[in-house]
């Protein structure tokens, strides 16, 4: 499928979320669309995909005049999107979300569940996703209720299929799955639009880039014409220079002891102290308890054994209300799973930490909360229009940086923070890890749970590796190395079945 999209213009009320776009997609190519925070991405296939429509330009599906795009054009016209946000229905079984609005009926006009559950299990194999089609999706991890949207737009027929940052919560073993059913559609001469804030995966997997900056189209090319650096500079339209941004030695008292802490199933004999102005990073592959540990800090799951003191005050586990009290704040991994709230306005869903911990009184100062707002918009410099708007009006990107807010309203001592900068661009990355270093500097604590080396070597004082549950090593400034990561995350300082241990890295 060859698209054109001629002159495309979008405004939401006064902002003009894209203006005056052009771009091309070409047969059996795997095109990148790439651009900050807000740049307007999504909004333009949104225009594609028929859920918005665009006030301005023209749309041409192989030469031909589009008028009119809806949902249901755009899908018979065999355009599938994958998107940013998980569009899955909870309480449905797998395959029912799969034939979501294009069920298979019998003669009798009756459900036909037979074939819909077998040709859900045709499909899942097909892209090796290990999910049983009648599971419940509500009983599934983020990154296979991903897969499962990926499996969607494998089920009917399409030519030409929008991927809106479908890596996010995929493992990499998961991320090199998908790669390799891109390849094989390619090979189909079916046209893939990649969004991905990655460099890394930008340049394995797409033929083609485009690059939009404040809603305008910047520039289109061959990723094999350029590099990661000026891909960088393209987007941000300034170069950034990338620093580390550790400080000296980290003196400070034990502010937070953690011991022994086991949850059966997730992670066993936890033990680690944190100090005051310490970032320390905790890391790992998938399946090392990790998650289930953060969540366990912030008591939001119960543990088996152990204790964590803050300040040599023993924290109440299992009471979030209370760990919220005695200085403990927490961004949570997946924010459309678990964070965000999506009916509320932007500014409630910044303000409701600070309400459940701090607030004690029965009316809500409006300007108070509007003041706070505005303090914190400057430092995490989220673009907003109107802080009254549903949170789901902003970009991917900025939601995040709302959830990063949220705690920093609080003043916490400590940070725990899960996957912070899940879908954050590159310009924007660089200003939470500034962020997170000023917090340092102040005397705060954070604890950074990531499994981006390159993230973690620019801002951890000091790094836990996790592997199978347990805390494998513990790597300092000068030990922190990808490949000292790995050998440990992948437990290969353990005897395997043979006896033999692999030799340390030097
Ligand atoms: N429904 C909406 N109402 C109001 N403004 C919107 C709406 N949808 C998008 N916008 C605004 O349009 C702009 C472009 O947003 P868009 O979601 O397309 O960005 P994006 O490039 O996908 O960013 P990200 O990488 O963060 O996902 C942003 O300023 C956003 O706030
Ligand atoms: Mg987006």
């Amino acid at each position: 499928m060859i698209l054109e999209m001629k002159g495309i213009s979008k405004f939401f009320g006064p902002v003009k979320a894209l203006d005056d776009v052009n771009f091309t997609v070409g047969d059996a190519e795997i095109h990148g669309l790439l651009g900050e925070n807000g740049a307007g991405k999504s909004t333009l296939m949104n225009i594609l995909g028929g859920a918005l429509q665009q006030n301005e330009g023209q749309i041409f599906i192989d030469g031909q005049l589009i008028e009119d795009m809806s949902i249901h054009k755009s899908n018979a016209l065999g355009i599938k999107f994958i998107h940013q946000e998980l569009n899955l229905v909870n309480d449905l079984a797998v395959f029912e979300n799969l034939f979501l609005g294009q069920e298979i009926v019998n003669r009798a006009g009756l459900l036909d569940r037979k074939t819909m559950i077998a040709r859900s299990k045709e499909v899942l194999e097909k892209i090796k996703v290990d999910i049983d089609p009648v599971e419940m999706v509500d009983n599934l991890e983020p990154s296979r209720k991903q897969l499962v949207e990926i499996a969607r737009s494998f089920l009917f027929e399409s030519k030409l299929i929008i991927m809106d940052e479908p890596t996010t919560a995929l493992t990499n073993k998961e991320i090199d799955i998908l790669f390799e059913i891109m390849r094989s559609l390619k090979a189909h001469g079916i046209s893939i639009i990649f969004i991905s804030h990655k460099m890394p995966e930008l340049f394995a997997i797409c033929d083609k880039y485009t690059v939009l900056r404040d809603g305008k189209f910047i520039e289109s090319g061959y990723f094999k014409d350029i590099n990661e650096q000026k891909a960088t500079n393209l987007l941000v339209g300034r170069s950034i220079v990338d620093s580390q941004l550790v400080k000296e030695d980290v003196r400070g008292k034990v502010v937070m002891q953690v011991e022994n802490l086991s949850c059966k199933g997730h992670f066993k004999d936890i033990s680690f102290d944190l100090r005051e102005g310490e970032v320390l990073a905790i890391t790992g592959l998938h399946g090392d308890g990790r998650g289930e540990l953060s969540e366990a800090l912030f008591g939001a799951r119960h543990v088996d054994t152990g204790t964590v003191t803050l300040n040599g005050k023993r924290l109440p586990l299992g009471h979030i209300r209370q760990i919220m009290k005695a200085g403990v704040g927490m961004v949570q991994r997946n924010r459309k799973e678990r964070s965000i709230i999506k009916d509320m306005s932007i500014l409630n869903n910044l303000s409701i930490a600070y309400f459940i911990a701090k607030h004690n009184r029965f009316f809500i100062n409006k300007r108070e909360e509007a003041e706070r707002f505005n303090r914190n918009q400057k430092v995490t410099n989220i673009r907003v229009g109107n802080m009254d708007d549903e949170i789901t009006s902003l970009s991917g990107g900025n939601q995040q940086k709302v959830m990063v807010s949220r705690w920093l309203e609080l003043n916490s001592d400590i940070y725990i923070l899960d996957n912070p900068t899940q879908g954050i661009d590159v310009g924007a990355k660089f200003e939470i890890y500034k962020l997170i270093s000023e917090l340092a500097h102040r005397g705060k604590s954070l604890i950074i749970f990531s499994s981006e080396f390159p993230e973690i070597y620019k801002i951890a004082d000091r790094c836990l590796v996790m592997y199978e549950g347990h805390i494998n090593a513990e790597l300092n400034r000068d030990q922190l190395t990808e490949v000292n990561v790995m050998y440990y995350a992948t437990g290969a300082n353990k005897e395997g079945i043979n006896g033999n241990k692999i030799k340390q890295p030097a």
